[in-house]
């Protein structure tokens, strides 16, 4: 039996740790061939490491234009086409109420979530368009891009700004056998979550009570679904934002 990616050439972002981790080592198991980019280097050697060095690595900065260009050359570059990509790269940003947030931290909070899809995924469609290929690309949203939530004001807008970007760009390019989906994490243990929990310990719990199923998720539980989403298993499947969330979103 050949793995759901056999062959695909994918791009994943944001893969030195979590859920872009996890998701670089199974497409590298469902047998694609994967460039794990992220700004970490040390944590890219580790993911290339835990994939059996099935993954090649390259560090690159998402909310650069040229560098997310770039992340697409030297996608075809090494493997000869993108058929692919995980845009999955994310940053909390500053915990803080609106009146009391800075525009310091919304501009790079949603110069890397919203404007860093927007330019790889831009960058993608354009080669898989030229190259006439019937690709798949997923992006992580969160369920902070399907409801609101306090004092993440920059984090909500960019999550929303992904599930938006993802739905307009569906109906752009499935005419042309590209189908672009949405993934909507519930809280994720994942460096990310230790970061946001850790300065607010009752948190945690909290965020596991407001799931049905009583726990967070892991990050392979994500990569799953972003797996599944990329794969032909999914192929009348685009304009999604699919919550992976244990039921948090279902109701109060
Ligand atoms: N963990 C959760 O609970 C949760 C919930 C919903 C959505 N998400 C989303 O999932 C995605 C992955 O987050 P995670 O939980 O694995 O966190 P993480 O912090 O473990 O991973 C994020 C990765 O993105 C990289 N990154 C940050 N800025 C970058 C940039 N400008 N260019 C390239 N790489 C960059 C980081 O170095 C890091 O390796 C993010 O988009 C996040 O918003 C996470």
């Amino acid at each position: 039996m050949t793995g759901m990616l056999e062959g695909r050439s994918v791009l994943v972002t944001g893969a030195a740790g979590g859920i872009g981790r996890a998701a670089a080592v199974l497409f590298a198991a469902e047998g694609a061939k994967v460039l794990a980019a992220d700004l970490n280097e040390d944590g890219l050697k580790e993911t290339a490491e835990m994939a059996g060095g099935k993954v090649s690595i390259i560090t690159a900065n998402v909310a650069s234009e040229d560098e997310a260009a770039n992340l697409v050359k030297e996608t075809i570059s090494r493997h000869g086409t993108i058929d692919g990509a995980f845009n999955n790269a994310g940053i909390e940003g500053d915990w803080a109420r609106t009146d009391e947030s800075t525009l310091e931290n919304f501009n790079r909070v949603v110069g890397v979530n919203q404007t860093g899809v927007y330019l790889c995924m831009r960058a993608e469609i354009r080669a898989m368009l030229e190259a006439g290929t019937k690709g798949a690309i997923v992006n992580t949203a969160s369920i902070a891009g399907l409801a609101g939530a306090m004092y993440m004001p920059a984090y909500i807008a960019s999550k929303h700004g992904v599930v938006g970007l993802t739905k307009a760009a569906s109906m752009e390019y499935g005419r042309k056998g590209i189908r672009i989906n949405a993934v909507c994490p519930g809280p994720i243990k994942t460096n990310m979550l230790d970061t946001l929990t850790g300065k607010h310990p009752r948190a945690l719990e909290a965020m596991s009570d407001s799931t049905s199923m009583k726990r967070v998720g892991e990050a392979k539980e994500i990569a799953e679904a972003a797996c599944w989403l990329l794969s032909d298993r999914a192929s009348f499947v685009t304009g999604i934002a699919m919550p992976v969330d244990g039921g948090m979103i279902a109701g109060p």
